[in-house]
């Protein structure tokens, strides 16, 4: 299944079972992102989503990964990543990231959206989140059959670049290979050097996961184990999509339009 080199590639089946995931995680950070609102708790997305993956009939792959207690990581202004959904209340303005993981017969989708919570408007945030959804966008037409992991981290890197300066480019963290698990070689870093790195082939499936702030790339975690926050406290936008090479193009298992790829078309290009 890893094939010759060190990175796992996807059968057409175990393809069809990531974008069963991959739906499901669309589905539920649809859900979770429209009950975002003034006055609503984090802990009432956890529940919109666990019941969007409960009901398709798959398994959330962040309950109890290393201990981790929900079903989504929702972290807010200057909390990054891996933010714990609980009795915060959410206000107007807020800037609220929501991951999300599902398994569908023992195959992952992993995805993220940024919104900003209604009520004002704030145009930093707003744009800030667009920078960022942008440069995942980037990252994804990268993704090419004969590209490098290099070439990715580049385009999210030029992207956000592009966009102006003072955005940074979150330290230690970084996407990841997906499928059989969530987390698989190759990481997936938000910056890279073109031709460099791992080479992409058909069947590889990756997390790309662009995470930005406002300035500056520090982070602290705080005491609870996990929320990832900005050492200055600016705040971060974090998007992400599980992105499958294929000989006809990126697809997008996470997106519901398949990132503009048809099922069809991206099966069929396996041969
Ligand atoms: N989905 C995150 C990522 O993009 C990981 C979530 S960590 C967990 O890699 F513990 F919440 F699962
Ligand atoms: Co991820």
């Amino acid at each position: 299944m890893f094939g010759r080199r060190r990175f796992e590639v996807k059968t057409a089946g175990q393809l069809q079972r990531m974008r069963e995931a991959g739906l499901v995680v669309a589905q539920a950070l649809t859900a979770a992102a429209r009950a975002v609102q003034p006055g609503v708790t984090t802990a009432e997305l956890d529940e919109v989503s666990a019941s969007v993956i409960a009901e398709a009939g798959a398994l959330p792959s962040f309950l109890g990964y290393h201990g981790y207690p929900a079903h989504v990581c929702v972290s807010v202004n200057d909390e990054v990543i891996h933010g714990i959904p609980g009795p915060r209340v959410l206000a107007p303005g807020d800037l609220v990231s929501i991951d999300c993981g599902a398994i569908v017969q023992g195959w992952h989708g992993d995805a993220a959206v940024t919104v900003v919570c209604g009520g004002r408007t704030d145009d930093a945030s707003a744009r800030l989140s667009e920078v960022t959804e942008a440069a995942l966008w980037a990252g994804i037409a990268a993704a090419r059959v004969g590209a490098t992991i290099g070439d990715v981290g580049h385009a999210i890197a030029e992207r956000v670049a592009a966009a102006g300066t003072g955005y940074g480019i979150v330290d230690g963290f970084t996407g990841h290979g997906i499928g059989s698990a969530m987390h698989m070689t190759p990481d997936v870093p938000n910056v890279g050097r073109p031709g460099r790195g791992p080479r992409l082939v058909a069947g590889m499936a990756i997390a790309i996961e662009p995470m930005i702030t406002l300035a500056g790339d520090d982070t602290d975690t705080l005491d609870d184990g996990w929320t990832v926050v900005t050492t200055t406290g600016v705040r971060a936008a974090h998007w992400e999509h599980t992105v499958v090479v294929t000989p006809a193009g990126p697809w997008v298992t996470t997106a519901p339009d398949g990132g503009g790829l048809a099922d069809d078309v991206a099966l069929a290009s396996f041969g």
